[in-house]
């Protein structure tokens, strides 16, 4: 950024921190600034803030130790630490014994046991036939004062010291007096030391002017013509904001939508089913026969209450019956087996959409377009690609003259929309014939997936159903087109709230 944009967005409280920065000798700490600006702490350390992500100053952190006296420390600055005092009781004395120093001296049982422990560690004094006896060393120490004694004296007289600032003698002394109990005060403090960088010093150079800015246009301001005169800060657009995530749609619910608005566009009704459905219309009336694979236990939650579901019209369910045991009129044979009306009235969790299109086949005539999203149940294992429950989008277009490649048309026109490529594989389904599956094409992967089936609906089914013009239908999931668009090799991510990643979406697609 060029220097005389910096300038111009520098805050008056960045502009008097700089100038400190120019005329204070370093080591310069916030404290520094503050007492030669007269500002508040708090104003500097935000001024530094700015300054620093600008760069125009580097600030050192570090952390350092006050010492404070306590009410022992400074009774013994005077009086001299036990041991001195018991060494100067020794040399008016002479040798003692130990219960003679009790008695002598003016200090308590545990000091006068503290400074005998001194003496000892101090080699002021030893002990010899019982008694206690200065030695030459103690002697030297009567004339000076230990190091610890003068860190004592100098914490008494100055109130507090840093310990950077101590000598490395000092340094040593406070080690040995912190073993100590209760003759110092040690606090904890972070400093920082500021120096200002080469792009500060630029800017310096430059010349700053310090002058009082608007910092806000007020209406008395526009009706004097004040504002004029007044001086205004540059503003700063790459200042640093507060990242905001604003509610938004979840990624699913998104999709769904968009698929929604993508059949009503293409002049399709929305219609739905129940989700708790009788093995009839989940299976029976779509000529899927009783002993299927897919109805078993395994892969189909059968309901326990309620157990039974109400079927539909009598004759709706004895057409059923003949399709599925002889084909009844439809010129098929069926399945050849007996077919079993309590089998068709067990209540299941649905496990397609499908049955939504057969019920709308018996209540609406066609022509018609209809499609119906909703969930579907599947005893599955949950891995990354399988959930026991998910959505499918289903549709139906039924008219007098609808093909097989009306339907392929239809769904190609679906899947551009939603963005994908799209081809049809030839495929088997019980109500169906022709029977095709899409597949859309992963450009990053080089693959196509398989996506959904469809077909034209047999004669089994749209006969007991009364329906006479063909129908074509088709029934895809949608956690897979969204895994797809989200770019997530996991289908639990749909369904795990990970707040970072809901996060991480644009809040528009
Ligand atoms: N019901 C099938 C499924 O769940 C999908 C399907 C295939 C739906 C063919 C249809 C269809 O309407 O015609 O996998």
């Amino acid at each position: 950024m060029d220097i005389e944009r910096i300038i111009d967005e520098l805050h008056l409280y960045e502009k008097k921190v700089l100038k400190a920065l120019e005329n204070l000798e370093p080591p310069i700490s916030p404290e520094d600034i503050v007492k030669s600006e007269k500002m508040d702490i708090k104003a500097v350390m935000s001024a530094l803030g700015s300054l620093e992500s600008k760069g125009l100053v580097s600030v050192h952190k570090s952390v350092d130790k006050i010492l404070k006296p306590t009410h022992a420390s400074k009774k013994y600055a005077i009086k001299g630490l036990p041991e001195r005092q018991i060494l100067q009781l020794l040399s008016k004395e002479g040798p003692l014994e130990i219960s003679e120093i009790m008695k002598k001296s003016s200090l308590d049982k545990t000091e006068n046991k503290v400074a005998i422990g001194w003496l000892m560690r101090k080699k002021w004094a030893k002990i010899e036939d019982n008694t206690i006896k200065i030695t030459s060393e103690g002697e030297k120490s009567l004339e000076r004062l230990g190091s610890d004694e003068i860190l004592l004296q100098e914490l008494a007289e100055k109130g507090q010291i840093k310990l950077s600032s101590l000598s490395d003698k000092l340094k040593k002394a406070f080690k040995l007096l912190n073993q100590r109990k209760g003759l110092l005060k040690v606090k904890k403090v972070k400093e920082h030391e500021i120096h200002l960088t080469d792009k500060g010093k630029t800017i310096l150079e430059r010349g700053l002017e310090i002058r009082e800015e608007a910092t806000q246009l007020t209406h008395d301001d526009l009706k004097t013509g004040r504002w004029k005169k007044l001086y205004y800060r540059g503003y700063d657009i790459h200042a640093e904001y507060p990242i905001i995530f604003p509610g938004k749609m979840h990624p699913l619910k998104r999709i769904i939508e968009e698929i929604r608005d993508i059949f009503l566009k293409m002049g399709f009704t929305e219609a739905r089913g129940p989700i708790i459905e009788s093995a009839f219309w989940n299976f029976d009336c779509l000529f899927q026969p009783q002993d299927h694979a897919a109805r078993e236990m395994q892969d189909t939650f059968y309901v326990k209450n309620p157990p039974e579901t109400k079927l539909p019209d009598k004759s709706l369910v004895e057409k059923v019956r003949m399709v599925h045991e002889d084909g009844g009129s439809t010129g098929s044979e069926g399945w050849q087996y007996k077919w079993d009306v309590e089998i068709a009235k067990k209540s299941v969790l649905r496990t397609h959409t499908t049955c939504v299109s057969a019920r709308f086949l018996l209540e609406n005539k066609p022509p018609l377009k209809m499609f119906s999203i909703g969930r579907v149940f599947r005893r599955e294992t949950i891995t990354y690609k399988h959930l026991p429950e998910f959505h499918q989008v289903e549709g139906i277009v039924a008219a007098e003259n609808v093909t097989f490649k009306n339907l392929l048309g239809i769904l190609r026109e679906f899947y551009t929309r939603l963005g994908f490529k799209v081809r049809f594989r030839p495929a088997y389904f019980p109500y169906t014939y022709l029977s095709t599956e899409c597949e859309i094409y992963l450009p990053e992967k080089e693959t196509w997936i398989e996506l959904g089936g469809a077909g034209m609906f047999r004669p089994e089914v749209l006969e007991p159903l009364q329906v006479e013009t063909p129908v074509a239908a088709f029934g895809l999931g949608i956690e897979r087109l969204a895994m797809i668009r989200l770019g997530i090799e996991d289908i639990r991510m749909l369904y795990q709230s990970n707040l970072g990643w809901l996060r991480s979406l644009p809040v528009c697609p």
